[in-house]
């Protein structure tokens, strides 16, 4: 019996290995897959592979039409087609025609879309490279200055041109009180961390009568926002400077603070990010509000593995750890403007599911 209890629990125990074995396997060649089709995405979107089929709907394309559409060699057009086919991003009908599946265009293509993942995808292929550096920095643990070319600026608006939008349209309706005071009087707005500016413009056409003041610590920033606001013929109502936000001194000036995925760059702990918001607090007029928009890390590591969001954001840490920037939880983000002073701190109904905004007052 005893025996038999023994043989029973030993096919148990390799059944249990042999399954768990198998899940583990597959858990890795999903983690291939997901680096090969970032990889095939990017190519089709820098290339122009995804466009030219969308262009070709309805009636799709095959390889070779594709191929001499774009100028591109006919082998590795196949190559690509066949692999975005595999991973779902391309359907293929009977003759031989490819189609985007559906709702790939909006989602690739469509940068009004506030699900549109274009953006995403050249970015977090960007990372590639900040992830070799992470090994050479594993041991000294040392920060590799943020690149504030042009283009990765750029890259950072693709991203980020959807807020100032879902900011006045949707979280600022939710002060109502700041806005009537903005639309009747005027006021002074800032917004912290202008990157290309922006912000700044559609903050200054969508509230004419105030001042908008811009602030970034990274010169080349604050040179590209200039010359977009001149461009645009607001040099009037929009003034940038160069300044960090961990030394922000003015008292009582501004009506309204917008921090959008800032602060968490403004150090690496919580100390720094408190410096920064008393400071913002120090800046406001009382009844002012601050609105702090961040990317909505979980507060437990074991909540990591619940969303492919957050696991998204996990493997961002890579990229923010080298940068010197940190990570402000959803949790962490109430508590720092709690301890910060602030009330009234509410979290903002927004409908882009990589955002976390809250808002409170002074
Ligand atoms: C992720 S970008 C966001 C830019 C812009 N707010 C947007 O939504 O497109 C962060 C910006 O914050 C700026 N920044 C980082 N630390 C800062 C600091 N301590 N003071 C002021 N700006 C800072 C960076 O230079 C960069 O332009």
């Amino acid at each position: 019996m005893q025996e038999h209890q023994g043989a029973n629990q030993g096919i148990a125990q390799s059944i249990y290995q042999s399954h768990s074995k198998k899940l583990q396997w597959q858990n890795l060649t999903l983690n291939i897959l997901g680096g090969q089709a970032i990889l095939i995405a990017y190519i089709g979107l820098k290339a122009g592979l995804f466009q030219a089929i969308d262009q070709a709907y309805p009636s799709g394309i095959d390889e070779l039409s594709l191929a001499k559409k774009l100028g591109f060699a006919p082998r590795y057009v196949q190559v690509w087609c066949q692999a975005a086919y595999a991973f779902k991003l391309l359907e293929l009908d009977e003759y031989g025609n490819y189609r985007l599946v559906p709702n790939m265009a909006s989602l690739l293509l469509d940068t009004d879309d506030p699900l549109y993942m274009g953006s995403r995808i050249r970015f977090f292929a960007s990372l590639y490279e900040d992830y070799q550096f992470f090994l050479q920095h594993l041991q000294s643990g040392s920060i590799v200055p943020r690149e504030s070319s042009k283009s990765s600026l750029d890259v950072i608006y693709e991203m980020t041109r959807l807020d100032f939008k879902m900011i006045t349209e949707m979280v600022l309706p939710q002060a109502d009180k700041i806005v009537s005071r903005l639309d009747e009087h005027g006021g002074v707005i800032l917004d912290i961390g202008v990157g290309v500016g922006c912000s700044l413009i559609h903050y200054a056409r969508r509230f004419p009568k105030a001042h908008i003041v811009g602030i970034d610590i990274d010169p080349s920033a604050v040179k590209q926002s200039q010359q977009a606001i001149a461009e645009a013929g607001l040099a009037n109502q929009i003034t940038v400077r160069q300044d960090d936000a961990n030394l922000l001194k003015e008292e009582c000036v501004y009506d309204l603070i917008i921090m959008n995925l800032v602060l968490h760059e403004t150090g690496g702990s919580s100390s720094e990010y408190r410096n920064v918001l008393r400071r913002v607090r120090q800046a406001l007029k009382p009844g002012g509000v601050v609105v702090v928009c961040e990317l909505p890390y979980p507060d437990s590591v074991t909540e990591y593995r619940n969303k492919p969001l957050f696991q998204m954001l996990a493997g961002l840490q890579i990229h923010e750890v080298l940068s010197g920037g940190g990570k402000i939880t959803m949790g962490e983000l109430r508590n720092l403007l709690e301890s910060t002073g602030f009330s009234n701190m509410r979290i903002a109904d927004q409908p882009i599911p990589y955002r976390f905004v809250m808002m409170a007052e002074k």
